[in-house]
């Protein structure tokens, strides 16, 4: 089925079967592709030979740098329509109008590997979908787990070098457990939460299409009526979630590395469409302090059964991607493309991510036009003052290009809210200028037992024993010692049998505390707070 993305991808898709002959970039038909130009049959090559040059630089630069994270992905196209309106709660267009097919492009990617990696590993699976909606592009950037391992995006430069292949030895390689990510662990232990998530079946999924999606932090929606309502994203797979078990996932990466995205590939083109339902857990503004969590803390979710998940609309995925490259690669998302009706919160990671994504696509898609590639084009107009840059591919008319143009009666004038514009949420922030973390962030442990706790007994089995497996692999006592005790703190047995395993000492019992509340050092590291 066409959507407007599809239509407008049509535009730029040129088909390889070309009864124009071979020619060169500037349109110069060649008679010969084989031989490079000589000086003589067995001379050397001659500088002049333009066509090889061009040929070979082009080739030389067919490779742009990989994501620093989610390096290996898969994406395919589709649509999300709305079960009925939320004008209640926002005034985002594709979430009011039900009658309204919007085309979305999914990317599920790994997290830790490189792009080479292998499909079933354990990690966490990024879940990202661009909706190409009629008010701009907007991006639901998340992952499968709905925590994050970590508090403030100050930190994930140090969380992602803690887990990517160490920098002397380039090892492990898509491997999982080393001893640099489990001493970040243990010397963070806002990680507990997240880390059983990862230790659990839900980091070996069986197929792309059997994950959820979460979009972890609190974001807010608001209503035309300018009320907000905190909000956490859900995709709910309507195949159900299903994962595979350990043994098998290891055999799989040997055997197919591609086991995950050939799936999902051959799903697409049997008609075999994967379908999840949008689930929004929504929080009215005046209830932020309602739990016993922060809801500001993306380590912590929001328990479905004090505020439940109400599915809202469908998205399908109906169609593979044409080109790999142009298409999968260049995608660029953003949890700051954002449409009127959705808003930010104070997550301190996500504040963060607004910096970071348009920052590393600068340079992963080489300067400042790649919203202009044609995977990355909204399918409605954009018009603003910007000019020129690396790789500007459209032939801006006019003499002219700034704000309050007297010269120029035609130059983009910002538009008013209630005509469609952008307006951000006026929240009341009032505050120090401080670096440290709120005392209602430092509970790391009461979700995370929470999590051990709900688990069936099988599935308790298989995170003892990727436990036993992962710290098994490290090398330092230290690193054992501290990762035992942080699980000391989640449950006393699961800590037992991983130090019996893996050969570290079970801290004294009377060592186990509920949270690190009481420790200020805790939440502001070396700043002083100064009285009011
Ligand atoms: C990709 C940064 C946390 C989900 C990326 C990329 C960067 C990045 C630099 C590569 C983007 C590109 O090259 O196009 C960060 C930072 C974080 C953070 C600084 C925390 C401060 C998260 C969290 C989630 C997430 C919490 C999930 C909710 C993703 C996904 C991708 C990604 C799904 C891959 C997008 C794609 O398929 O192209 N992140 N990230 N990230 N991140 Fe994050």
């Amino acid at each position: 089925m066409d959507n407007k993305k599809t239509e407008q991808l049509k535009e730029y898709t040129i088909k390889n079967e070309s009864n124009h002959g071979l020619t060169t970039n500037q349109g110069l038909k060649m008679a010969e592709d084989e031989f490079s130009l000589k000086a003589g049959l067995r001379g050397p090559t001659l500088m002049e030979d333009f066509h090889f040059r061009e040929k070979m630089t082009h080739f030389d630069h067919e490779r742009i740098p990989e994501r620093i994270v989610h390096a290996r992905g898969v994406g395919a196209h589709g649509f999300f329509q709305l079960y009925e309106s939320l004008e209640e709660f926002t005034r985002a267009d594709f979430l009011t109008d039900p009658s309204k097919i919007t085309p979305v492009f999914v990317r599920f990617s790994t997290v830790q590997g490189s792009r080479g990696s292998n499909d079933t590993v354990r990690d966490v699976r990024g879940f990202a979908t661009k909706f190409y909606t009629d008010e701009g592009n907007y991006d639901l950037v998340g992952n499968n787990i709905p925590v994050f391992f970590i508090q403030d995006a100050i930190k994930f430069p140090d969380f992602v070098h803690a887990v990517k292949p160490e920098p002397n030895t380039d090892i492990p390689q898509g491997a999982t457990a080393h001893d640099t990510f489990w001493d970040f662990v243990g010397q963070n232990p806002e990680t507990a939460h997240m880390v059983m998530w990862a230790m659990s079946d839900r980091a070996i999924p069986r197929s792309l299409r059997m994950m959820e999606g979460f979009g972890v932090h609190s974001f807010r929606l608001v209503n035309a009526a300018g009320r907000a309502h905190f909000v956490k994203f859900h995709w709910k797979p309507v195949l159900g979630v299903h994962s595979m078990v350990w043994d098998e996932a290891q055999q799989i990466a040997g055997k197919n590395p591609d086991f995950h995205r050939e799936d999902l590939y051959e799903a697409i083109d049997k008609g075999q469409y994967p379908e999840w339902e949008l689930g929004l857990q929504l929080i009215p503004e005046e209830e932020e302090h309602r739990f016993d969590f922060d809801i500001l803390d993306p380590t912590k979710l929001w328990p479905e059964e004090e505020v439940p998940v109400r599915r809202v609309g469908k998205m399908t995925l109906n169609q593979n991607v044409s080109n790999f490259f142009a298409e999968t690669e260049q995608i660029a998302f953003h949890p700051g493309h954002v449409v009127p009706g959705i808003d930010f919160s104070n997550d301190p990671l996500l504040q963060g991510r607004l910096f970071s994504y348009t920052d590393t696509q600068l340079s992963r898609l080489g300067g400042p036009n790649f919203h202009q590639i044609p995977i990355n084009r909204p399918v409605c107009p954009f018009h603003n003052n910007q000019r020129d840059g690396m790789h500007q591919m459209t032939i801006h008319e006019g003499q002219t290009s700034y704000h309050k143009n007297g010269l120029n009666a035609n130059q983009p004038a910002p538009v008013p809210a209630e005509q469609g514009g952008y307006a951000h949420y006026q929240e009341r922030v009032d505050g120090r200028k401080i670096r440290g973390r709120s005392d209602s962030f430092l509970d790391f442990y009461s979700q995370a037992k929470l999590f051990y706790n709900s688990l069936a007994p099988y599935e308790q089995e298989h995170v003892r024993m990727a436990l036993r497996f992962e710290l098994g692999k490290c090398k330092s006592s230290m690193v054992k010692t501290n990762a035992v005790a942080l699980l000391n703190q989640i449950d006393r047995s699961l800590a037992q049998e991983v130090a019996d395993h893996i050969g570290a000492p079970l801290p004294a019992e009377n060592l186990e505390v509920k949270s690190d509340k009481k420790s200020p050092a805790l939440s502001m590291a070396n700043t002083v707070l100064l009285p009011d």
